[in-house]
């Protein structure tokens, strides 16, 4: 389906969980959040029924996202059913990857095309202290269980932040000679609350060419990350920017957070609910929701943060 602006819809991220067995301080409060109550979260099946509804609309992928999804305990089950549908052509996972060890595998016959693990640093206290949480040898065997488990085009998400991880660009991305995978830089998005993040974080990807003037320019895969490469390596290093040069304008996705609220763009208040509908009312709110797709997102750096009403947690990136 074709928004107002001409733009056509493909690509549905659903949340599958508020929560998270880390706590980002970019994303999460420190003592995380209220967990809802069960009967207001989408269940099993009403996940399905919204996917093969957006299938209905022309959606052709899926990504699954939380919080962290794989914490879901019916996290096989949902990509089963998401992967079954016809029309939908990729499954994809968001994940911070500490769950992978045990769960690539059946996540990989599930289904389940490929994942994106975010990792922001390859030191292990600055892990500890940007997790709050996780260490980072949990983090490298999740991604190792990736690799292992066949998964192909896997990709690490870093979220580049002035002051903590700009000084390990290169280390970060020479990822990318040591194993077949992509990493993205992406520029952090002020949240509704998300951490106490002064000017000197938020800095530009132009940062990541600075560091790395032998990257040569690839062609776009069609994600919204533009895409280099160093000499000699496996995969590619993408530049997420939306903040520097917010991407708005190839916009083609819709959101689906884990309480059933259709969010026609991330950075708006602007909700709609599909909880308790069946197929065809599901179907209706999605016609609406990408009726109200804003043209842009408007001005988003350290003092206009995100209009989202939610933290990075609550919608899944
Ligand atoms: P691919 O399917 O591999 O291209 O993944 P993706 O980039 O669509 O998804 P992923 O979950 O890996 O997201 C990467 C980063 O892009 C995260 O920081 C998201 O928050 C951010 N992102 C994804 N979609 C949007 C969007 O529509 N707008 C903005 N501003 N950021 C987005
Ligand atoms: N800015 C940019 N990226 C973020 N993510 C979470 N919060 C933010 C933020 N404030 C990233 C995570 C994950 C993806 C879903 O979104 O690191 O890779
Ligand atoms: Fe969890 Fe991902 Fe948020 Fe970190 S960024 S707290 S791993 S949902």
């Amino acid at each position: 389906m074709t928004d107002n602006y001409g733009r056509e819809i493909t690509y549905m991220r659903m949340s599958v969980t508020e929560l998270c067995d880390l706590r980002c301080r970019y994303c999460m409060p420190e003592n995380g959040i209220c967990k809802k109550a069960p009967e207001l979260m989408l269940t099993v099946e009403e996940m399905a029924c919204a996917v093969r509804a957006a299938a209905s609309l022309g959606i052709r992928k899926i990504r699954i996202t939380g919080g962290e999804p794989l914490v879901n305990k019916n996290i096989v089950e949902i990509c089963r059913n998401a992967a079954s549908v016809p029309g939908i052509e990729e499954v994809c996972i968001t994940t911070n990857g500490i769950k992978l060890p045990k769960l690539a595998q059946p996540l990989k016959e599930a289904g389940v095309k490929r994942v994106n693990i975010s990792l922001d640093t390859l030191n292990a206290e600055k892990y500890a202290y940007m997790t709050r949480r996780g260490t980072l040898s949990q983090a490298e065997e999740g991604l190792r269980a990736a690799l292992l488990a066949g998964f192909k085009k896997i990709k690490i998400n870093t979220v580049l932040i002035g002051g903590f991880n700009d000084d390990e660009i290169r280390s970060l991305a020479e990822l990318t000679m040591r194993y077949p995978v992509d990493i993205r830089f992406i520029e952090l998005m002020p949240m509704y609350d998300s951490g106490d993040f002064g000017p000197e974080a938020f800095i530009s990807n132009e940062r990541v060419l600075e560091e790395l003037p032998e990257a040569e320019k690839v062609p776009c895969d069609g994600s919204v990350a533009r895409l280099y490469r160093l000499p000699g390596a496996m995969g590619n290093i993408g530049l997420i920017s939306p903040v520097s040069a917010h991407f708005c304008a190839e916009c083609n996705r819709i959101r689906l957070t884990a309480d059933g609220k259709l969010k026609p763009c991330l950075h708006s208040s602007d909700e709609i609910s599909i909880k308790g509908l069946d197929e065809e009312g599901m179907r209706g709110q999605m016609i609406r929701a990408i009726h109200a797709k804003p043209e842009w997102h408007g001005a988003l750096d350290c003092n206009n943060r995100s209009k989202a009403g939610r933290n990075m947690n609550q919608i899944g990136g």
